[in-house]
């Protein structure tokens, strides 16, 4: 039986499982690959350091770019992460001609363009599985099984860890700095979790999402982005009396000849599907006109789960070495021009809290009015001499809701704006 060269670049969180996987099912992924997997070379930044799995000493070494353009290897698995030296590296394996398989987001939603035209021109595989939504097998069916179908929307939680956060402010009151710290505390959230909770490892979600779902080039640079730092205990005791829930969501659309991508939070009602996704899991809603609406679902994340999805790679790239053969590129011949957020078709939640006396409502509405954004739903209490005024709208283009909420900011009757969010997934966008 053929013996096909792996060199396993990281071996972290992921990278240890990979291995550990590797070598557990040596003997079943030989059977159904109809070769053998050797691991050539294992590259770390620390090749003296304690890790969760014993790596042969022998393997390990500090030099990735010498290992990959060794003449022997056949298959680079990358779960390093970043930008650079890993973009380099993964150009010169490529160049060299070995297939890449790669978890690394924040570099295929960065640059994934200058990598699969590395690709293309050497001949070489690009597989990405686990770079969204971890274990969830999602972008094979996007690239594969979809190819014959035209996707119209993609909505998805892609991180676990701010879902986790949001689903504890949700289930016990707590604020966003709390549920922030037990996520920590519990290995949910990195110790620096900015990338999590300013929405950027979301942002580069969506990015590679669109693209596939849309066939065009899109890049992290052209999703807009807003984290959860500014989510409320208020904002969540809002949507709760809605019948709402709160979500970071991933949303991708192709609308008006063109696409507009976005990661930010949203209320959600509590009867659609992505409501009910609890903890630090991961979904992913997809719309297309002839499959209907699609939902996948699993572990976003973990050393596991994501190797799961690398191995799945590694075997799928391997067939393709042995049958003398590439994988289906992603194709990005539609060219579509990315629309500013401002052009986004939304729907806002705007909690007021007014003065309760004549031509108050009055007031607001025409400040609506004015904006031309429709009312589609008012809820008002009353709170001794004021009053909280509850206003969700059909949808309308992001501008002029962004607009209309810093006039109503401004007006004398409207003591504060005790919550503003975007309202998705009610079915009238
Ligand atoms: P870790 O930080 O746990 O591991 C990174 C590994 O890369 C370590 O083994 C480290 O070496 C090694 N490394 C760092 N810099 C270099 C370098 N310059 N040259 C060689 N090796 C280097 O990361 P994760 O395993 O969590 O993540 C890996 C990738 O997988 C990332 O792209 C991430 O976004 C992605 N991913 C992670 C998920 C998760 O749940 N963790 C889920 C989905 C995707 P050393 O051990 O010596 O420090
Ligand atoms: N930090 C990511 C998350 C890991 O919380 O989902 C997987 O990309």
């Amino acid at each position: 039986m053929r013996t096909l060269k792996v060199a396993l670049l990281g071996c972290g969180t992921v990278g240890s499982e990979v291995y550990r996987l590797l070598t557990r099912q040596s003997e079943d992924l030989a059977a159904r690959i109809g070769a053998r997997l050797e691991v050539a070379g294992v590259a770390v930044r620390r090749p003296g350091r304690a890790r969760a799995v014993q790596v042969d000493p022998a393997l390990l070494t500090a030099d990735s770019m010498d290992l990959v353009t060794r003449p022997d290897v056949d298959i680079v698995i990358e779960v390093i992460g970043g930008i650079e030296p890993v973009r380099s590296v993964l150009l010169a394996a490529m160049k060299s001609g070995k297939s890449v398989v790669s978890a690394n987001k924040a570099l295929l939603a960065e640059d994934g363009a200058t990598l699969h035209e590395a690709a293309r021109e050497n001949g070489a595989d690009l597989y990405y599985e686990a770079a969204v939504a971890g274990a969830i097998p999602l972008l094979r069916p996007l690239r594969e099984s979809l190819a014959g179908d035209e996707v119209h929307r993609v909505l998805g939680i892609v991180n676990g860890t701010t879902n986790y956060i949001l689903d504890r402010m949700d289930t016990s009151g707590a604020g966003f700095a709390d549920a922030l710290e037990e996520a920590q505390a519990l290995g949910y959230a990195e110790p620096d979790p900015t990338a999590d909770i300013e929405g950027f490892d979301a942002a580069a979600k969506a990015a590679i999402l669109a693209g596939l779902a849309f066939h065009t080039g899109v890049t992290a640079a052209d999703v807009y982005r807003e984290g959860i730092t500014g989510v409320t205990a208020a904002d969540i005791a809002s949507a709760r009396e809605l019948g709402h829930v709160v979500k970071l969501l991933a949303i991708c659309e192709r609308r008006d000849g063109g696409v507009s991508v976005r990661a930010h939070p949203a209320m959600i009602p509590r009867s659609h599907p992505l409501a009910g996704v609890r903890e630090a899991y991961n979904a992913v809603f997809v719309e297309a006109e002839s499959a209907g609406r699609l939902m996948f679902y699993g572990a976003g994340a973990g050393g596991v789960p994501t190797a799961s999805a690398v191995l799945g790679d590694v075997v799928a790239v391997a067939r393709n070495l042995i049958a003398g053969t590439r994988g289906p590129d992603a194709s990005t011949y539609a060219k579509l021009p990315t629309l500013p957020m401002g052009e986004a078709r939304t729907r806002y939640h705007v909690a007021l809290d007014v003065a309760d006396k004549p031509g108050v409502l009055a007031a607001v509405a025409e400040t609506y009015a004015r904006h031309e954004v429709s009312i589609k739903a008012v809820r008002q209490e009353g709170r001794g001499e004021d009053a909280q005024l509850v206003i969700v709208t059909h949808a309308a283009p992001d501008a002029a809701l962004s607009r209309c909420v810093t006039e109503l900011e401004t007006m004398d009757s409207v003591r504060a704006v005790a919550s503003v969010m975007r309202v998705e997934g009610e079915g009238d966008e």
